[in-house]
C-alpha cells in the first residue's frame, strides 16, 4: 500500500507521548471525570484524539499495546492524562495480524474463520455466537481492543467484490447474524465495529461513488440489518462507509450518524470513519480538508487511520471556531467512553497464546453447518465407500480458497483442502490426477503470490487458476478405477474490485468443458460427479446443474474447509445450511444489473437504486422470475415436516406468536430452519409478495423427533416504511403468514388480522432526493 509509506514518512505529534511538565496534576482518565480529563487537554492534545494513530508509528515505539504489527490502527495516547492507546484490527472472518514478527520466534497466527456468506447461512444464532466468542478471545489474547467486524452491508448485485464478508441479500438475517457475532465477540471485554454503516454495495470507485437511494430503500433494506444488531447487541463501535448516499458522504451524513443511529435508534458508542473514508480518493490525501469539521460534526467521532492533514485541520477549525467546542467535547467523549471499557486500558496481561486448537473445532464446525446441499440426485450423497478411489477434479480442490482477499482475509497457520480433507478422513484420492494436479497447482499459486505482490498486496485482487485440459484416456482409466468425481469450482475476490459477469458470476469455458467432459465420461461408465463450489458469493449454476449428480455449496469455509466439506460429503454431518441470498438463473434477472455500477460506464461517479426495495428474493417473487435456487433453500439427507401451525391470536394487538411443530420424518438425525415470510396488505403501498420475518433453526432431531418451535411477530414486523408519513406503518387488513422450508417453499399459512392502521413508529424526514429516481414498483 503505497499511502502507508507516505503516511508513515509525516512528522510526528512526539510532544504529545512525552513527559509534561503539568503531568502531575493533570486529571486522569479513570481517576477523574472523562469531562475533566477532555477539560484538561490542550488544543493539540484534542485534535490528536479525533484521528486514529497507528500510522504514525513511531510516536507509539515501546509501547507494548501497540506491538500488534498487522493490526489496522489504533487510537491516540495521551500518556500524561492517563490515556493509553486502543487498538483496532480486522476483520469478520477472523482476527487479522501478522503472523511472524522481526526477531521473535514465536508466531501469532489467527484462526480463519468461515466467510460471512457461510456464517450466515448456518442460520444458527447460537453457534454466531460462539465463533464470535472464540474470534474474540484471539483479539483480546492478541492484545488489540476493538475488531472491525461484523460487516452487514446488503447483497444488492452478486457481483459486488465483498459480498463474501457481507451476511445476505436480506437484511433480517443479517442483523440477527451480526447481533450474535457482536454478541459473542463483546462477551470477551473486547469491542467490536459494525461495518460498513450505509450501503457500502460496490467495490468499484467505492471513495467516490455517489449512490442515490429512496428513504424507503434506506430503511427496509439498507439500513434495518444495522438497526436490528446495533439495538440488540450494542457493538462499542460503528464504522461509515466509502460512498455518499444522495450527494452526502455517509461519514459527514447527519441524517445517518446523528438522526438515525444515535436519536432514534438511542446508539451511544462511537463511530469511526472507514480507512481515508470521505475524500474522494486517495490521491487527494495530501489536500485534505475541510471536510473534517463536516465529518466529526455529524457525529463521525474518529478519523481512521488518522494523517496529518487531518490533524492540521482539526487545529485550525478549533481555533477559528469552524468544529464547536461542544462537538470536540462529545466526539472525545465517546471515544473515551470505550477506551476506558478496553482490555488496554484494564491493563489486561494479554497471552499471545489463545487456543487455536480448540477455534479450529469451532470454524469447522462452523464452516460445515453453513454449507448448503443444493443437488443430490437419488441421495447420491453422502458418500461413505472408503474402499474404492475417488477421482478428484478440479484446481481448487488442491488449492482450496479458505477465504476472500483484503481486509477480510487472515493469516491462519495453514488450511485444509479437499484432498487433504479426503485423506484425513480415510477416503482415497485417485493418485494419478494428483501426480498430475499438485505441480501445475503449486507452480501456479507461486506465480499467483509473486503476482500480488506486484500489483498492490492485500488490494490486488485475485486472479482465478484456469482448469487443466485432461486427456479422454485419463477420464477414462478415472472412470473405470472410481466411483465417483468430484469436480471443485473455486472463486475468490477481495476488497477494492468487484466481480465480473463473465468467467466469474458465469464459469469460464475451461470450467465448462471439464464438468462436460468429466460428466460424459463418468456418466457413460455408470459413475456418478459432484460438484464442490468452494466460493464467497453467488455464481451462475442453471446452465450446467443438470449435468450432474450433486452440488454441494461449501462457501469460502475458513481454515479447516476440506474437512468440513467431508463432514458433509461423508454424511458425519447432515447439512443444514440454506441460502441466504438468490442464486437465479441468469445475471440480468436481477434488477439492479440495469444500473449496476453507475454511470459513467467505466468510471462511475453516481448509481441509481431504481429497484428500491426489490433487492434480491423480494424482486424474484414478486415479480414471478424464477431462480436457479431460491433464497431460503438448501437440501437435507433427511426429511422434515411442518404442522400444527398455530397463531396466539387470530387478531393482532400487540405481538402475535406464531407455533410450529417440525418432525424430522427421515432415516438419518439433522437440522431444520423454520422460515416465517409475512404477507402484508398493500392496499395503500406497494409490498413485496412476501418478506421473511423471523426464523429458527431446530437442535438436530433424532428420526422421528420433533420439536414445537416459537417466532414472534411484533408490530414493526407488519409496518413498511411510508415516506410520505415519515413513519414505520402497519396497514390494516388480513396478514398471512407463510411457514417455509424456503421462500418458494411454503408448508403451510395462517392468516391474521390488524383491524386498524398502526403508525408503529415516527421517524424523521432524512435522505432528501438529489436527483430524479424511477423507483421500482410492483403494480
Ligand atoms: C476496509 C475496512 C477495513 C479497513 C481497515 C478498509 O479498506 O474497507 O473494512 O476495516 O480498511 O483495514
Amino acid at each position: 500500500m503505497t499511502y502507508t509509506t507516505k503516511l508513515k514518512a509525516f512528522v510526528l505529534f512526539a510532544g504529545l507521548w512525552h513527559f509534561n511538565a503539568a503531568a502531575q496534576k493533570a486529571p486522569q482518565l479513570g481517576k477523574n471525570s472523562i469531562d475533566d480529563v477532555i477539560n484538561a487537554m490542550t488544543v493539540e492534545e484534542k485534535a490528536s484524539m479525533l484521528i486514529g494513530s497507528e500510522m504514525f508509528g513511531p510516536t507509539l515505539e515501546g509501547n507494548p499495546r501497540l506491538s500488534v504489527p498487522g493490526a489496522a490502527g489504533a487510537t491516540f495516547p495521551i500518556k500524561r492524562l492517563g490515556i493509553p492507546p486502543t487498538v483496532l484490527a480486522d476483520g469478520p472472518a477472523g482476527l487479522r495480524i501478522q503472523p511472524t514478527r522481526d526477531n521473535d520466534k514465536n508466531t501469532y497466527y489467527a484462526t480463519a474463520f468461515p466467510v460471512g456468506t457461510a456464517l450466515a447461512s448456518t442460520w444458527n444464532i447460537q453457534l454466531i455466537e460462539q465463533v464470535g466468542k472464540a474470534i474474540g478471545n484471539e483479539v483480546k489474547e492478541y492484545g488489540a481492543d476493538v475488531l472491525l467486524a461484523p460487516a452487514v452491508n446488503i447483497h444488492r448485485n452478486p457481483l459486488n467484490g465483498r459480498n463474501f464478508e457481507y451476511y445476505s441479500e436480506d437484511p433480517l438475517i443479517s442483523g440477527e447474524i451480526a447481533a450474535a457475532y457482536i454478541a459473542g465477540v463483546q462477551a470477551n471485554g473486547v469491542g467490536t465495529s459494525i461495518k460498513h454503516f450505509a450501503a457500502n454495495s460496490q467495490e468499484t470507485n467505492r471513495l467516490s461513488i455517489n449512490e442515490h437511494i429512496s428513504e424507503r430503500a434506506m430503511r427496509e433494506i439498507y439500513l434495518r440489518g444495522f438497526e436490528i444488531a446495533i439495538k440488540k447487541a450494542q457493538p462499542w463501535t460503528v464504522m461509515s462507509s466509502y460512498n455518499k448516499i444522495n450527494g452526502v458522504y455517509t461519514s459527514a451524513s447527519t441524517d445517518l450518524l446523528n438522526t438515525i443511529l444515535r436519536e432514534e435508534w438511542g446508539y451511544k458508542g462511537f463511530v469511526m470513519s472507514d480507512w481515508f473514508g470521505g475524500y474522494e480518493g486517495f490521491e487527494n490525501l495530501d489536500k485534505l480538508s475541510s471536510n473534517v469539521v463536516a465529518q466529526l460534526t455529524a457525529g463521525n467521532d474518529l478519523l481512521m487511520p488518522g494523517t496529518r492533514p487531518q490533524y492540521d485541520n482539526i487545529v485550525a477549525a478549533i481555533k477559528s471556531g469552524a468544529l464547536s467546542k461542544e462537538t470536540v467535547h462529545r466526539d472525545i467523549k465517546r471515544i473515551l467512553q470505550m477506551v476506558v471499557q478496553s482490555p488496554a486500558f484494564k491493563k489486561y496481561k494479554f497471552s499471545n497464546k489463545p487456543d487455536l486448537k480448540a477455534n479450529a473445532q469451532i470454524t469447522r464446525q462452523a464452516a460445515t453447518e453453513g454449507m448448503v446441499l443444493l443437488k443430490n440426485d437419488n441421495n447420491i450423497l453422502p458418500y461413505k465407500n472408503k474402499a474404492t478411489a475417488i477421482a478428484v477434479f478440479g484446481t481448487t480442490s488442491y488449492n482450496f480458497i479458505t477465504g476472500g482477499t483484503g481486509s477480510g482475509d487472515v493469516n491462519e497457520a495453514y488450511s485444509i483442502s479437499l484432498l487433504q480433507g479426503l485423506t484425513n478422513a480415510g477416503y482415497k484420492p485417485e493418485e494419478k490426477l494428483q501426480s498430475i494436479y499438485m505441480p501445475y497447482v503449486e507452480s501456479e499459486a507461486k506465480k499467483e503470490i509473486t503476482r500480488r505482490e506486484k500489483e498492490g498486496g492485500i488490494l490486488a485482487f485475485p486472479k482465478r487458476m484456469e482448469e487443466l485440459e485432461l486427456s479422454n484416456d485419463l477420464l477414462l482409466q478415472s472412470a473405470k478405477s472410481c466411483d465417483i468425481a468430484l469436480i471443485t469450482i473455486g472463486r475468490n475476490s477481495g476488497e477494492n474490485t468487484d466481480r465480473q459477469i463473465y468467467n466469474d458470476f458465469y464459469l469460464a469455458q475451461d470450467e465448462v468443458q471439464l464438468i462436460n467432459h468429466v460428466s460424459k465420461v463418468f456418466h457413460a461408465q455408470g459413475k456418478k460427479v459432484v460438484v464442490v463450489l468452494n466460493v464467497g458469493g453467488a455464481i451462475e449454476t442453471s446452465s450446467w446443474k443438470d449435468k450432474v449428480d450433486g452440488i454441494l455449496l461449501a462457501w469460502q469455509p475458513g481454515q479447516e474447509g476440506g474437512n468440513s466439506v467431508v463432514d458433509v460429503l461423508s454424511g458425519n454431518v447432515n447439512p443444514s445450511g440454506k441460502l441466504t441470498m438468490t442464486l437465479p438463473v441468469d445475471y440480468n434477472n436481477h434488477p439492479s444489473a440495469a444500473n449496476w455500477l453507475g454511470t459513467p460506464v467505466g468510471n462511475p461517479k453516481s448509481v441509481l437504486y431504481e429497484e428500491g426495495i426489490y433487492v434480491g428474493y423480494r424482486y424474484f417473487n414478486t415479480f414471478g422470475v424464477k431462480p436457479s435456487y431460491e433464497f431460503g433453500y438448501g437440501k437435507s439427507y433427511t426429511n422434515f415436516t411442518f404442522s400444527d401451525v398455530t397463531l396466539s391470536s387470530p387478531t393482532f394487538q400487540k405481538q402475535i406468536t406464531v407455533s410450529v411443530k417440525v418432525t424430522n420424518i427421515g432415516a438419518v438425525a439433522g437440522k431444520q430452519v423454520v422460515q416465517l415470510y409475512l404477507a402484508a396488505p398493500a392496499l395503500k403501498t406497494d409490498k413485496p409478495e412476501s418478506e421473511l420475518k423471523a426464523f429458527a433453526k431446530t437442535k438436530i432431531l433424532a428420526p422421528g423427533e420433533s420439536q414445537v418451535i416459537t417466532l414472534v411477530l411484533n408490530a414493526k414486523e407488519l409496518a413498511s416504511f411510508v415516506e410520505a408519513q415519515d413513519a414505520w406503518v402497519a396497514e390494516a387488513g388480513t396478514y398471512t403468514v407463510k411457514i417455509g422450508a424456503s421462500s418458494l417453499d411454503i408448508k403451510a399459512t395462517k392468516s391474521f388480522t390488524l383491524n386498524a392502521e398502526q403508525v408503529v413508529e415516527k421517524t424523521h424526514d432524512t435522505f432528501k432526493a438529489d436527483t430524479d429516481l424511477k423507483v421500482l414498483k410492483s403494480n
